[in-house]
């Protein structure tokens, strides 16, 4: 049985879930494709997702393709209330989330989501598996295979194999390139902006704006923040991404320097404490600081709350602290922002992120007999398939290598 919030928002959720799917035309053919052919006839899924629209498509395409789907959300702030009643009245999805939810009613739900009895996990941040691995193991019996969407759970589960524990094969979707270059850059760079303006209502253009980490998320953001007009400042622990950034015209500066000056923080590192208590001394008052890394580990919120004098909710979304006079103001509880203040990634981008995932559903079932229990990247061709079928939905034609060209590119005896 379903835990949501309210199984009469279905209509609202379903209005919401075909209005994302119209911008999700490689997810599209796929589904056509799956529904034909019922390649998950069978097929187990307990799938720990951000329960938006986009996910909503994939878990939806899933079902057409055989497959009997569980759900639950990978944040306890990321749900959206409609879509899960849409998923559990109209499609007989068992679906466990509910917006706001507490930590023990977030682990409550994942472990809800795997009575179903999964053959194949389909992760977002390594929760769920390291919940199969670590109390629920009587599940690992019947599991073949996993699939894992972001950075941060590709993380853990490389740690977990490297450590001899992973007990099935997982294939990293995160590391596909039309998952990665589009969904981590476009993606998390204009919905952040998208979150951070409107939990504030406040002008970007002029201030100075700090993006944590210049990996892909952060390019992306730092690109989107820089359109708006704000004089952009990215901090680095790793020597060429910050060179990168420093040639792509952004300043560099460490977290002392950048966090005295700035009136937007955003971490996005996937890394520990990035924002700490003896960055919170020194920031300007008014400061508005936020998170899109995957956990709400980012910013050192223990410590904000004890130096605090106050607290004080502000509107949904912004809490102030006080700091003696200054006001320190952390947005989503430090939680992923753009899935929190804002609806997450555009559909169009969600489009190859969840058509990978649904790829590889298919790819495990046929393969997982060849596969170790390690982390698998994404085939290429169905990488490649992915970026086929979206240019063509947008009406582009590519050349293709001539015999003449083929040949030259394999061959290691032509020189000059
Ligand atoms: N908000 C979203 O919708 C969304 C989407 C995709 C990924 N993510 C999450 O965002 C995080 C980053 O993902 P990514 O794909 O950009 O990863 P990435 O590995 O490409 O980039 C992370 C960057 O952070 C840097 N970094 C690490 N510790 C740092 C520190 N202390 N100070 C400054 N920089 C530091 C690293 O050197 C690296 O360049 C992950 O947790 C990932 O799961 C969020």
């Amino acid at each position: 049985m379903s835990e949501i919030k309210d199984s009469k928002l279905n209509k609202q959720g379903r209005d919401r879930v075909e209005w994302a799917y119209r911008d999700m035309p490689v997810l599209q053919e796929i589904n056509s494709s799956m529904s034909r052919r019922k390649p998950l006839k069978g097929i187990n899924i307990a799938a720990c997702l951000h329960v938006t629209t986009e996910t909503a498509n994939l878990l939806i395409t899933l079902k057409n393709a055989g497959a009997k789907v569980s759900c639950c959300a990978s944040n306890p702030l990321s749900t959206q209330d409609d879509v899960a009643a849409h998923l559990s009245k109209d499609y007989g999805i068992e679906t466990y989330a509910i917006k706001g939810i507490n930590n023990k009613g977030y682990y409550k739900h994942i472990i809800d989501s795997l009575k179903i009895g999964p053959n194949l996990t389909m992760d977002d941040g390594c929760d769920l598996v390291t919940v199969v691995h670590k109390s629920h193991k009587k599940y690992l019996a019947n599991i073949i295979g996993g699939t894992e969407e972001t950075t941060t759970g590709v993380i853990r589960l490389k740690s977990m194999s490297n450590n001899n524990v992973l007990k099935y094969p997982i294939i990293a979707v995160n590391n596909a390139f039309t998952k990665h270059l589009f969904d981590n850059r476009y993606g998390t760079g204009q919905s952040v902006m998208d979150s951070i303006m409107r939990a504030t209502n406040r002008l970007v253009s002029g201030k100075n704006f700090v993006v944590c980490g210049y990996g892909w998320c952060g390019k992306g953001l730092a690109m989107r923040a820089n359109g708006l007009g704000a004089n952009v400042i990215v901090t680095e622990i790793d020597p060429t991404k910050a060179l990168e950034a420093k040639m792509d015209g952004f300043r560099v500066m460490s977290g002392n320097e950048a966090f005295m000056i700035a009136d937007f923080i955003c971490s996005v590192t996937g890394n520990l404490n990035v924002i700490d208590k003896h960055h919170f001394k020194n920031m300007k008052d008014g400061v508005i600081v936020s998170n899109a890394g995957h956990f709400n580990v980012e910013i050192n919120i223990d410590s904000l709350k004890k130096m605090s004098t106050k607290r004080k909710k502000i509107r949904n979304d912004i809490e102030e602290y006080s700091i003696g006079k200054k006001k320190i103001y952390l947005l989503s509880d430090g939680r992923l922002v753009n899935l929190s203040a804002a609806e997450g990634h555009p559909s169009s981008v969600m489009d190859m992120s969840f058509a990978n995932q649904a790829l590889c559903s298919e790819h495990m079932v046929k393969n997982h007999k060849k596969l170790h229990n390690d982390v698998y990247d994404v085939p290429i061709e169905l990488d490649n398939k992915v970026a086929q079928i979206k240019l063509k939905s947008m009406g582009v034609e590519i050349d293709k290598l001539t015999s003449e060209q083929d040949a030259y590119l394999n061959s290691w005896e032509s020189g000059t």
